[in-house]
Order: C-alpha cells, then sequence, then structure tokens
C-alpha cells in the first residue's frame, strides 16, 4: 500500500519554492538524506567524473513499493508530511516533497527500489521529466538511485560545473557532514556509508567506530591536528542538550569552515549559533580567527522552523536568545576552566602531585628536565646583576620584554630568519633569560619557572601565521632565480600544477614549460628562501596530486602553508646565535598560537619552580 500523497496546492504554496539542485553535491546530499529518512543503516555514494557522469547512491532503508516508486519523482510528494500541522514539528531530513522531482528534471534517473517484504523490486527510468513505466528488476532491499549527465539538456547550468575535482571537493564536505551528524553514539547506532570516486574508495566509515575516531577519518591529514586537539563539553538544561567538541585556540582557522553545526541531525548554519561560538573563544583567539567546533544540539522539533529556505539547512529557532545563551555558557564554561597551554609532565616520587597515572616523560625531556633541575639547584635564585655573570659561561642572555602586540611593521612581523627585522633588540633592566641546549632546544627563564621551547616547532609556527597573513591579503612577494631550475615533471603532476594554477600564482611560485616533460621554476617567494625551490616544488606536486578530490581551497591552502612553514623553518640541531635566539624569542611573543606549532604540537613546555623544587625535596 502506498504511502505518498500528493499534497493539496495550499500546502504546496506553504511551501517556498527555490531552487533544490545547484550541483552534483546538492544532488548527494538529497539523496543521502532520504536514504537516512528511509531508516537505512548502510549508504554506499558512488561518483564518476565529479559526479557529471554518475551519481549512485545505494541503501538498504525501507524502500519503495511500485506505487510509491512511480509518484516519488512527481513534484510534490512526499510520505513525510500530510497536512499544515506537520510543518510544526519535522523530525525527518526532508519534507517539501520536490528533491527528487527536481533531480529528475534535470538528468537521466534510473531508480530501482525493493520495499521490505516485497518479492522482487522495480524500475523506473525517467529523462528529464519523461518518464517511462514501472518495470520489475531483481535488488535488494533498500533503494538504488542513479542519476546520470546532471544538466545535459542545460547547456548554460553544465557549462557552470567546474571541474571533477572541485565538484568532488563539495561532494566530499556534503558527505562528511552526514557522516558526522551520524556518527555511532552511546544511545544511537550510527551508518556505515561509503564514498567512491571513479572506482576509489574515499571514505568507508564503519558503524562501529565513535564521533572521535570518525572526526580522525574524516580529517585523517596529519597536520590538520584536529582530532588530537579537541575538548568536549556537554549540557542539557533548559530543553537544549548541547554536545560540543571544541578545536583548542591552536589549531584554529582563517574561515568558518570547520565550524559543523548540527541541529537534530540536520547539518545547519546560524548566525545567532556562529556568534554563541565566537563569543566562547573570545579573547582565546584574535578577531580573524575562527574555532575549529563539532556541535550536535539536540531540541524539540516544535522549538524552530525548517520550512525556511530551500536546501533546509537555515532554521528560524522560536527562541534564540535562549539557544544563544546556552551555547555560549556550555563552550566558554569549558574553555575557561581548561588550561589550554602545555605542562611538562614531571615524573617523580609517588607522592608527587599529579605523577600517579601521567605517562612518563620522554627520555629527551627527561634528560632536559634533570639538566634543568640541575642547573637551577645550583644557581637559583638567577635574578640579581650579580648572578647574571654567569652570562658568558653559562650561554646566559638577556631578553628584550614582549611588547604584547604584533609588530606589523611595513615588511610584517619579525619570522626570525625568513625575513629577520632590522630593529636591534632592546635590553630591559630586569632582565629575563634563556640557553640553547643540543642545537635544538631553547631554554627560557620564567617568572615562576622557566620554558622550554622546541626551536624548530615555534620557528614554524612564526612563519605559518606571517605566511597566512600575507596570503590572505594578497599574493606573497616572490623573486627570480639567477638560474631557473628545470625539473622532470609526470603528467598527472603537471595536471595537478595546472589545477592549482590559481594557488602556486598566490604563492608567488611561477613555473614555465622547459621541454616535453620539464618545467622551470623562474620566481619563488621570498619568505621561503631558506627552503630549497626545487625539493620544495616536488614535495607540493606530491601534495597536490595526493590531496586532489579530498580538499577545498581552503583546505588545502593550509596545508600547503604548513608545508611551507615546516622547510622554511629552522631545524633542530641547528646552532643559533644569541641575536637569532633573541629574534626568535622576539618573534614568538608576537605570534599568535605560539603555544602550538601548525600540526598542533607543542612548541613550548611549561616548567615551574614549584614542581621543582617539591621535586628536590625543597618543600
Ligand atoms: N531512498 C529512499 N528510500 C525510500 N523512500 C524514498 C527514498 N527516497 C525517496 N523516497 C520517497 O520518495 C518521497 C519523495 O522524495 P523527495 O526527496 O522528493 O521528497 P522528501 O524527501 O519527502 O522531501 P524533500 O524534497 O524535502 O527532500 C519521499 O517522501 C519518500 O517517501
Ligand atoms: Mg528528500
Amino acid at each position: 500500500m502506498g504511502q505518498i500523497v500528493v499534497l493539496d496546492q495550499n500546502m504546496v504554496n506553504m511551501i517556498a519554492a527555490g531552487e533544490v539542485i545547484e550541483r552534483p553535491a546538492s544532488v548527494v546530499k538529497e539523496l543521502m538524506e532520504n536514504s537516512i529518512d528511509a531508516g537505512a543503516t548502510k549508504i554506499t555514494v558512488s561518483i564518476e567524473d565529479g559526479g557529471r557522469k554518475l551519481i549512485s547512491v545505494t541503501d538498504n532503508g525501507c524502500g519503495m513499493d511500485g506505487e510509491d516508486l512511480g509518484r516519488a519523482f512527481e513534484p510534490h510528494t512526499t510520505s513525510k508530511i500530510k497536512t499544515s500541522k506537520d510543518l510544526h514539528g519535522i523530525s525527518t531530513l526532508g519534507f517539501r516533497g520536490e528533491a527528487l522531482a527536481s533531480i529528475a528534471s534535470v538528468a537521466q534517473v534510473r531508480a530501482t527500489s525493493r520495499a521490505k517484504g516485497q518479492d522482487g523490486a522495480n524500475c523506473i527510468e525517467i529523462d528529464c521529466g519523461n518518464k517511462d513505466s514501472i518495470s520489475p528488476a531483481s535488488a535488494d532491499y533498500g533503494t538504488t538511485i542513479q542519476i546520470r549527465d546532471i544538466f545535459y539538456k542545460l547547456p548554460a547550468r553544465r557549462k557552470f560545473l567546474r571541474t571533477a575535482n572541485t565538484e568532488m571537493g563539495h561532494i566530499a564536505e556534503q558527505f562528511t557532514r552526514i557522516a558526522l551528524s551520524n556518527a555511532p553514539a552511546s544511545n544511537k547506532q550510527g551508518l556505515d556509508l561509503t564514498l567512491i570516486h571513479n572506482g576509489k574508495e574515499l571514505y568507508r566509515l564503519s558503524d562501529k567506530d565513535n564521533l572521535h575516531s570518525r572526526i580522525t577519518e574524516l580529517f585523517p591529514i596529519p597536520s590538520s591536528g584536529i582530532s588530537e586537539n579537541l575538548i568536549e563539553a556537554e549540557s542539557n538544561e533548559k530543553g537544549l542538550h548541547i554536545l560540543a567538541l571544541m578545536g583548542k585556540p591552536s589549531i584554529s582557522r582563517t574561515s568558518k569552515k570547520f565550524q559543523y553545526i548540527f541541529l537534530n541531525g540536520r547539518f545547519i548554519r546560524d548566525k545567532f549559533i556562529s556568534h554563541a561560538i565566537k563569543e566562547a573563544y573570545r579573547g582565546l583567539l584574535e578577531p580573524n580567527r575562527f574555532p575549529v567546533v563539532f556541535l550536535f544540539i539536540r531540541m524539540r522539533y516544535e522549538d524552530y522552523d525548517v520550512n525556511v529556505h530551500p536546501t533546509k539547512s537555515e532554521v528560524r529557532f522560536y527562541n534564540a536568545n535562549l539557544v544563544h545563551s546556552q551555547i555560549l555558557g556550555c563552550l566558554r564554561e569549558k574553555l575557561l576552566g581548561t588550561d589550554l597551554q602545555t605542562q611538562a609532565q614531571l615524573p617523580g616520587p609517588a607522592n608527587f602531585p599529579g605523577s600517579q597515572g601521567s605517562p612518563p616523560a620522554g627520555h629527551r625531556s627527561q634528560a632536559i628536565a634533570d639538566a634543568m633541575a640541575e642547573f637551577f639547584k645550583k644557581h637559583r635564585p638567577v635574578q640579581t646583576q650579580e648572578q647574571f655573570s654567569y652570562k658568558s659561561k653559562q650561554h646566559l642572555v638577556a631578553l628584550r620584554p614582549p611588547t604584547g602586540q604584533v609588530t606589523e611593521s611595513p615588511t610584517g612581523p619579525a619570522t626570525a630568519f625568513a625575513e629577520t627585522s632590522q630593529a636591534e633588540p632592546e635590553i630591559r633592566p630586569e632582565q629575563r633569560k634563556f640557553l640553547q641546549i643540543h642545537d635544538s632546544f631553547i631554554v627560557v627563564q620564567t617568572d615562576d619557572g622557566f620554558d622550554i621551547i622546541d626551536q624548530h616547532a615555534i620557528h614554524e609556527r612564526i612563519i605559518y601565521e606571517c605566511l597566512s597573513r600575507r596570503i590572505r591579503k594578497s599574493k606573497l612577494e616572490s623573486q627570480k632565480l639567477l638560474i631557473p631550475e628545470s625539473f622532470e615533471v609526470t603528467p598527472s603532476g603537471a595536471d595537478a600544477l595546472k589545477t592549482n594554477a590559481e594557488l602556486l600564482e598566490k604563492l608567488g611560485i611561477e613555473l614555465v614549460p622547459f621541454g616535453p616533460k620539464t618545467m622551470a621554476i623562474q620566481a619563488f617567494p621570498t619568505l621561503l628562501s631558506k627552503a630549497d625551490p626545487l625539493d620544495f616544488v616536488q614535495d607540493l606536486i606530491d601534495l597536490l596530486e595526493s590531496k586532489d578530490v579530498n580538499l577545498d581551497g581552503e583546505r588545502l591552502l593550509d596545508e600547503v602553508l604548513n608545508m611551507a612553514a615546516c622547510k622554511a623553518a629552522i631545524k633542530a640541531g641547528q646552532r643559533l646565535t644569541m641575536s637569532e635566539i633573541e629574534q626568535l624569542l622576539l618573534d614568538k611573543e608576537n605570534t599568535e598560537s605560539a603555544s602550538r606549532c601548525p600540526h598542533g604540537r607543542p612548541t613550548t613546555i611549561k616548567f615551574s619552580i614549584s614542581d621543582l623544587e617539591k621535586q628536590f625535596k625543597r618543600t
């Protein structure tokens, strides 16, 4: 018995009309949402040529009988709402009864479905709105919908489609959103999800993993540092259940791209919620940085209206102030109660506070801790001018105070060796002290102890921040190489370079053909003068080739800047002069998120003198 009814004209008018299908990714979204509404536990999405050639979605949901299958592609047909009252408490992802009709009017569609309990499946083909009759088919329970040659009768819209990689990036983003909102949880079964492009499996997400492991799988790039830098907050008050996984300030981004907000399983964009997130991080981030946040909100369906926008990604809260204040309160409280600095974990006697259960420090940091403890034991307190006479022997130097503000000179902030500031560091009266050990770490005395700074990691962060700031303003400044450096390039490498021509231009890298399979680097960014151009470009090609379909422009740029910063930064094992160290520390003071390197690893480990005193049984 069919479930679908044709809505009366009154209802049709109530549902705002609009463009649902903008590009292949919108089709993927609508089809996956239909599968979820059909109670599927497993969905497989298979794409060819970025969705231009084929979009196929198979689910194991409730399926449709022949009658429903015929009706599903008619305009304004739905099984999800029946009367206007139902519009005030929509619990399904779809309800407008227009997605399949819209899709079928702009492409070739073949849909096969078998309802639970039915002996056989049925199949229907529709070519840009022209329906064939239903025919029997053989298939398992569930539904498969295949969309071919989208917009093929609408050249203007087909022309609007971007490259397969770009379209695939949009599809991967839609898939990611659905995967995040349907991760397994203690009270909910997750969805088993697969995304395939041109026969290659891009994602295979099991219904057995959990939200954290799903985030790791969806954002696998090690340098994204996302999954290992999340703080969890939860609250359940005033009819609002909030679960937030908040990125530490150190992994903030330059756009809101990594803010995933879900309301009862639906990905939404909402200005009140965005504002609450921004407010929660106030003081922890520079105004032009955006935190990474995964926010899952549950509330009564009756407390908001989803019939606001054709793509259903905007809602209207009946009590937006409450939503705003609950989210702000939950996030802010957790952030303020979390120590976002990296503290040293000193191993020690059993009675040493915090030692139980804490992982032992690594071999190297143990050695450093021992060396420093010894140093402070001998020389504490190192505060007066007389004691400062170790200076030459102990490699101790004075450092000028932090300015507390970013020095954005005409040439940009100082970046130690990438772009050395000409200013002679001043010496403040109450001098601070530092020394380099093992040519890799800088130890700096602080007011209440000392910091150990990883010279490579901190320099990476400094360069990364500088590059990001510059590149978002305009392209990077570059200089011509005296002798162009040539290199061999594979056809796919050349293709990757061509696809990302805009990115190369922004980076200030100029490449010219130099023979059939050869290219030459003509210009290279000034800021990366410490990196080897050939080595950099070759690694860049590898990165572009490997990341082709999974990243959108913003994420790719971030990846490239990470790589650039890593290559241009001073290395571990590199001896630094006193003024170089001084400059590095000065730049650190002026760098946002200096406590972490761009990969999310700590740049600085703090040791407090009171902990050391306890270690030495002085207290
Ligand atoms: N994969 C599926 N399995 C079972 N039934 C489906 C499936 N896809 C669609 N249907 C049926 O077809 C109907 C029409 O789907 P369609 O996507 O056009 O509208 P909708 O989901 O009701 O609303 P919306 O336009 O907001 O998505 C659905 O209401 C549902 O009954
Ligand atoms: Mg739908």
